[in-house]
Formats: C-alpha cells, sequence, structure tokens
C-alpha cells in the first residue's frame, strides 16, 4: 500500500429513526417487511410469537479508521447508524434490542447474532443478563480478508456469531437439525469454524450493502435451526439477505430496517430471489462456495 492511494470515504445518510411502516408483503402474505425503528416495531409484535431471529447488528465500528477496499484505501465508516456511543450507551442499547427479541421469541427459539470485537462482548453479557442460554459461538472465517494496513496487529479475518436460546436445560427443547449439518459435512460432526467466502457478484446484482452477510451463512443458521414454515425475524434487515435466505429455504420472514436506500435494495431481492446451492466441501473439510 503506498501514499498514492486514494481516501475515500464511505458515508450514508444519518439513519432517522421513523414509525415502522409496512413497505413489502410477500404474495402468500405471510412474509413482510417495515421501514423504521425495529425497538419500536419490537413493542408492537406479539410476545413469543417468532421462531428463530438471525440479526446482524450494528458493530459501532465506524469511527474514521482505515481499511483496504479492492486495493484502495477507504475510511471504515458504514453510516451513522454504526458508530459507537461510547462502551456504556452501546451497552444500553444491545441489552434493549435483546430484550425485546427475548420477548418475541417463543418458549423454544433461538437467536444469531452476528458480531466482531468491537461489539460481541457486550451482546455475549448482555444475553446473560436478560437469561439466554448460549449455545454456540461459530466463527466465520473469511477465506480473503482485507489487508491490515496499519500493520499494528494481525488482519481481522474472522466474523463471530452467538447462538443462544431461551429453552431452559431439561425443560424445553429447541430446534437443531444435528443430522443434517452432519450430512452437509461430509458425514463428519460439523465444528464451530465456517470458512465461507464473502458474497458473491450475483448477491449484489441489485446493489449492494456495505456490510452485507452472504445468503449461505445465513441459510446454514437457518437450516441448523429452523424448519419449513417457521418464522425467521431480522430487526436489523439491512439489504434483507435474512429475508432472502429464508425465503429461499422454505421459511417465513419479518424484517425491518430503518434506512430507506437499504429498504428499496431489500425488495428487489426479496421479489427476485436467487436459489440457494449448498456449499461444496473441499479435501481439507472447510466449506466453500466457489
Ligand atoms: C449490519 S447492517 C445489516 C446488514 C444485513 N445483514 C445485510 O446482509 O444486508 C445493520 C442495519 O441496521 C440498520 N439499523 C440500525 N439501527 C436500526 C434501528 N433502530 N431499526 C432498524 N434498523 C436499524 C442499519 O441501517 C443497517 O442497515
Amino acid at each position: 500500500m503506498t501514499a498514492q492511494l486514494q481516501i475515500e470515504q464511505n458515508t450514508h445518510d444519518t439513519v432517522r429513526l421513523n414509525k415502522p411502516e409496512l413497505v413489502w408483503n410477500s404474495n402468500d402474505g405471510f412474509s413482510c417487511l417495515y421501514h423504521g425503528d425495529s425497538l419500536e416495531l419490537m413493542s408492537s409484535l406479539p410476545a413469543e410469537s417468532v421462531d428463530c431471529i438471525w440479526t446482524d447488528p450494528p458493530y459501532n465500528l465506524s469511527n474514521d479508521g482505515i481499511t483496504c477496499v479492492a486495493g484502495r484505501m477507504v475510511k471504515v465508516n458504514k453510516g451513522e447508524w454504526d458508530r459507537s456511543q461510547g462502551a456504556e450507551l452501546d451497552h444500553e442499547f444491545n441489552k434493549a434490542w435483546l430484550s425485546a427479541c427475548y420477548h418475541l421469541l417463543k418458549p423454544t427459539g433461538t437467536i444469531w447474532v452476528t458480531g466482531t470485537l468491537h461489539v460481541y462482548p457486550s451482546i455475549g453479557f448482555a444475553m446473560q443478563q436478560l437469561g439466554f442460554r448460549i449455545l454456540n459461538d461459530i466463527i466465520w472465517e473469511k477465506p480473503a480478508p482485507p489487508p491490515n494496513l496499519g500493520c499494528r496487529c494481525f488482519t481481522h479475518s474472522t466474523e463471530l456469531m452467538l447462538w443462544a436460546t431461551k429453552a431452559r436445560k431439561g425443560k424445553e427443547r429447541y430446534t437443531f437439525n444435528y443430522e443434517e449439518m452432519k450430512a452437509e459435512n461430509g458425514d463428519k460432526q460439523m465444528k464451530n469454524v465456517w470458512r465461507m467466502s464473502a458474497p458473491s457478484k450475483d448477491e449484489k446484482l441489485y446493489g449492494k450493502h456495505p456490510t452485507q452477510k452472504p445468503v449461505n451463512l445465513i441459510a446454514r443458521c437457518l437450516r441448523a435451526s429452523t424448519n419449513s414454515g417457521d418464522l425467521v425475524f431480522d430487526p436489523f434487515s439491512g439489504s434483507s439477505t435474512t429475508g432472502v435466505a429464508a425465503l429461499s429455504l422454505g421459511r417465513k420472514f419479518i424484517g425491518c430496517e430503518a434506512d430507506a436506500g437499504h429498504v428499496e435494495l431489500s425488495i428487489k431481492r426479496l421479489d427476485n430471489l436467487i436459489p440457494i446451492e449448498l456449499p461444496t466441501i473441499s479435501k481439507q473439510g472447510h466449506l466453500w462456495k466457489d
């Protein structure tokens, strides 16, 4: 990396937290997307109505740091929604939305939350404070991470997903499709390290979200923890990758997103689903989407 590299800033408009408005419905009427503040939406949805929550909340890492995207030096700013308000306020926010999720989940429900080191300590602590039982920490390893330009620490190449349940040990039984996961892993128990590529070009056909997740990553979580017809909710749906994965797998979906541009992109993706391919297994046992 040299000083000739252009410095670009990836900024988005400040997210205004509007009253949630229904902006999309599936043809069968079972799935929908709201535009607005998910905390407000969650307070209006019925308690214990959701089978599974899959969400990728703000990581609070947009603080003018530098990273490398496609060979260019860019500021890490994903949008105002991703700016830290300080450790205490960030934790209060995480506790508030996770508490609303707890209220919405069925007694057997499970929740998946993604994060980097900027947010998962708070998410994990809030989950314990609220009475969730953490089942796994899944490491998503990225085969081609951006280089670390500062060279003062290791290159970040992973994200973590905490998988937790409301189900009490020995009382309620949450869904884990163990045999399906084992079969997907060449008939060996699946480990908690998943090596998967970033979203492909096909997944960005209608535009892209600055923190878009691969459909295959979410699809595996949903194949593991839900069954056909189950309802999946995402309070920070972004470009609605969770919705694309859920609907492609025959699950129902409710999403909520505060930013109008991301909602527009979501609607295009939800109206034009692409089939999900099962990742192939390499000789090393790593799972790739080629
Ligand atoms: C990390 S991104 C999710 C990206 C998504 N997983 C995808 O694949 O496109 C988090 C999203 O939460 C939205 N957001 C932040 N605060 C919100 C709130 N209070 N209510 C609804 N959406 C919110 C942001 O606009 C952003 O698009």
